[in-house]
């Protein structure tokens, strides 16, 4: 029989929209009976999916929800919050495959990364866990960047400084940056199209804009683009930030550790549009060769790949203009420090909204097919 009827939620948004889009890509929904479901357009159709499907129903119907085998949803931890232990406390033993961070640290859930935690997963299925819950974008895409070097055991801690694309804040903020950047270029159009103007008018041009009361900064607060935020969520003890937060339990959790390798984090937002970046300063435990840590790396899965640390190949493979829009991991940038010989460079860069969110998601409703 297998698991069919496969309910969605939260799949207009932009992670969803991305879900839909690489289920339809890999025939994900042949075999499948899925219904979609919404907060605000029940009756309307759903999805085009290559097949008929019902009509959109009430995403807040408990009662229908419960008759399903898996709920996918990406519609927000307010809607997780309020819906699923309603749903759990009718009795429903089906699958939670969700992208939002609320239920991600309870003890009854295991954060999907499954190119790097397929033990992990297979364990926590093994004893009965119903939520797969999608890491947090950041600390899965250093994963998928590293952890041919976390298998090895030879991480003491790690420092990341990041770079964070306006799709993590969300879609509208997406939007705000281009429209910060379109602001600023219109601002700037005259003194641009005059190739005699100083690079210094440019720049008090540039510095008006975004001080003008009418700079579209409604979502950010203040201007991204020609700038950046070092600050991403909410303050947390100690002076972190959230965000900064999970880069230390998720990477654990996700790792099946005991919170036993450190990592630390400096979170910033810069103008990149769905890329995250990260550039990382890696404890290692010993001396290693550097060709070594390259082939660990390289060996983890089959979207990691290595970028020669020289200019053109950064320049053309290791960029948020490279990477946008395609799974592929590079790592590059790696270099011994002049810390120490166990202190090793890196730098990342991986899609937010696919490795980030979206393909964890897609691949543990195909993992939990697969079971039943
Ligand atoms: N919190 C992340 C960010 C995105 O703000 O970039 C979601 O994991």
């Amino acid at each position: 029989m297998g698991m069919r009827r496969i309910g969605f939620v939260g799949w207009r948004g932009m992670v969803g929209s991305v879900l839909m889009e690489r289920m339809r890509a890999e025939g994900d929904f042949d075999g499948l009976a899925p219904e979609f479901f919404t907060t605000t357009q029940v009756g309307q159709q759903g999805p085009s999916i290559g097949f008929e499907t019902p009509t959109l129903a009430d995403a807040f119907d408990t009662n229908r929800l419960a008759t399903l085998d898996a709920i996918v949803t990406c519609q927000g931890g307010d809607y997780t919050k309020q819906v699923l232990p309603e749903l759990r406390k009718l009795g429903w033993r089906g699958y939670w495959i969700d992208a939002a961070s609320s239920k991600r640290m309870d003890d009854d859930s295991v954060i999907v990364l499954d190119p790097v935690n397929r033990a992990v997963i297979d364990a926590a299925l093994d004893v009965g866990t119903k939520n797969l819950i999608g890491g947090n974008c950041t600390v899965s895409l250093m994963l998928m960047a590293l952890s041919g070097l976390f298998r090895t055991g030879w991480v003491e801690w790690i420092s990341a400084m990041t770079y964070q694309a306006a799709s993590g804040a969300g879609a509208s903020n997406m939007r705000e940056l281009v429209n910060q950047m379109q602001a600023i270029g219109d601002d700037c159009r005259e003194l641009t199209d005059d190739p005699s103007t100083s690079s210094l008018e440019i720049d008090r041009r540039v510095a008006d804009s975004m001080a003008d009361p009418n700079f579209p900064n409604q979502h950010f607060g203040v201007p991204l683009a020609g700038s950046l935020i070092p600050w991403i969520d909410s303050a947390m003890p100690g002076g972190e930030t959230r965000e900064e937060w999970k880069g230390f339990v998720e990477t654990n959790k996700i790792l099946g550790r005991p919170n036993d390798i450190a990592v630390d984090s400096l979170c910033v937002r810069v103008g990149a549009m769905r890329c995250h970046s990260q550039g990382f300063t890696i404890k290692l435990d010993r001396d290693i060769p550097l060709e070594e840590i390259e082939q660990k790396i390289a060996g983890a899965n089959e979207w990691v790949r290595l970028v020669p640390n020289d200019k053109a190949s950064t320049d053309s493979q290791l960029t948020p203009a490279a990477v946008s829009g395609t799974l592929d991991i590079p790592v590059g940038r790696l270099r011994k420090m002049r810390l120490g010989p166990e202190y090793v460079s890196a730098f990342t860069v991986g899609d937010q909204l696919l490795w980030g969110a979206a393909e964890p998601l897609r691949r543990a409703l195909k993992i939990v097919r697969a079971r039943e």
